[in-house]
């Protein structure tokens, strides 16, 4: 049986920052409110001509460099994005796989916002495990500032944009395998966190230019409470599911959407500060690109080695959440 390998890591992000004192000149908010409430100092922001497709074309040359592999051996490419370049056609995965010169390969974007990453991975495994693909580059990219409204204080402070890359591959060998993934939804909360305009779901006529501004809405209090229950649940069931203490995870890798949410999540578990990998506070909320931009970071410090374990757990829109057991399985 084949089985699926974490082989590499890369990242892409914006050079541009917008810090929180820049935001309190646009909305009525303060650094102080941000940082209390979210632990958000800052977060990068991509040029105007810079899309979705071009970050996530950035990350995925690192990836596939760090693998090992020649870039004819990628065999499909899925991107998790909720801002692709375009809203309908084309996926966003299939510029991205124009953009890096990949002939014929199976490319297509998923909807699952910031369980974006964890559905990826999931469904690059099953691809793997099935023997229909061999190697999978898996890509999560948003540029969440062209879907943030900059007069609403209560998302405008939490998003940012950036992207994330890596490659999962087949292996034999067990002991370098995905131990296992967990993904759910419950569209009852979908109201929770929206994007109201734009779609065939919209009130507004959709050739109406006011109508198909797709800015995020969200219950942030809300959001917040459920994000927190279902988070701790989902991570506390896999590592029971696989007869894992907290304490053999090297890395708890939690989406990164509030500083609170994680402490929260962290605290149930048990986890001693040193396992969570923290980059909420410089990118803030990346959405399906949050998780591999904080794998990358700790493998660019030299913090990610062979054979140690992570342990990734998101939460996102419409409601969907996921949590994963992903040993680091590099080539090289
Ligand atoms: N600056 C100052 N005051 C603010 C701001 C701001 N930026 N935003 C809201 N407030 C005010 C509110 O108006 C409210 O004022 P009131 O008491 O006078 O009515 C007060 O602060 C408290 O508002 P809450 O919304 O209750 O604040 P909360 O502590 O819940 O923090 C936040 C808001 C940061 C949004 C938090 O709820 C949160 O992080 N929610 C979860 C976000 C999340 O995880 N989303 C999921 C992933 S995102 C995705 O999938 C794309």
């Amino acid at each position: 049986m084949a089985y699926a390998a974490f082989r590499s890591i890369g990242a892409y992000v914006p050079e541009k920052i917008l810090t929180n004192d820049d935001l309190a000149k646009m909305v009525d908010t303060t650094d102080e409110w941000i940082t209390k409430r979210t632990g958000i100092k800052e977060r990068r922001i991509s040029k105007k001509e810079e899309t979705t497709s071009d970050m996530g074309t950035a990350a995925a040359k690192k990836a596939i460099e760090r693998s090992g592999l020649d870039i004819s051996e990628i065999d499909m490419l899925i991107c998790a994005t909720i801002s692709p370049d375009y809203f309908c056609m084309p996926s966003t995965a299939t510029i991205i796989s124009n953009k890096l010169g990949l002939a014929n390969v199976t490319s297509f974007d998923i909807s699952a916002a910031c369980t974006g990453f964890v559905y990826i991975l999931s469904i690059a495994k099953a691809f793997i495990e099935s023997g229909m693909k061999k190697n999978v580059l898996i890509v999560g990219a948003e540029k969440l500032s062209a879907i943030t409204d900059y007069t609403d204080r209560g998302t405008c402070i939490l998003f940012g944009d950036g992207a994330g890359a890596a490659i999962i591959s087949a292996t034999e060998n067990k002991e370098e395998a995905i131990i296992d993934i967990h993904t759910g939804a419950d569209g009852t909360f979908s109201d929770l966190l929206m994007t109201p305009n734009g779609g065939s779901g919209s009130i507004h006529d959709a050739l109406d230019q006011e109508g198909a501004g797709c800015f995020m809405q969200m219950k942030g209090n809300e959001t917040f409470k459920v994000a927190v229950r279902t988070l701790t649940k989902d991570v506390v069931e896999i590592l029971e599911d696989n007869n894992i203490e907290s304490s053999a995870i090297k890395h708890f890798i939690p989406h990164q959407a509030n500083l609170r949410i994680i402490k929260a999540v962290g605290d149930a578990l048990k986890m001693k500060d040193e396992q969570v990998v923290l980059t909420v506070a410089k990118y803030g909320n990346t959405s399906g690109a949050s998780i591999p931009m904080a794998i990358n970071d700790i493998y660019e410090q030299g913090k990610l080695k062979k054979g140690e374990l992570m342990l990734l757990d998101a939460f996102g829109g419409g409601l969907t959440w996921g949590s994963a057991l992903v040993p680091f399985s590099p080539l090289k």
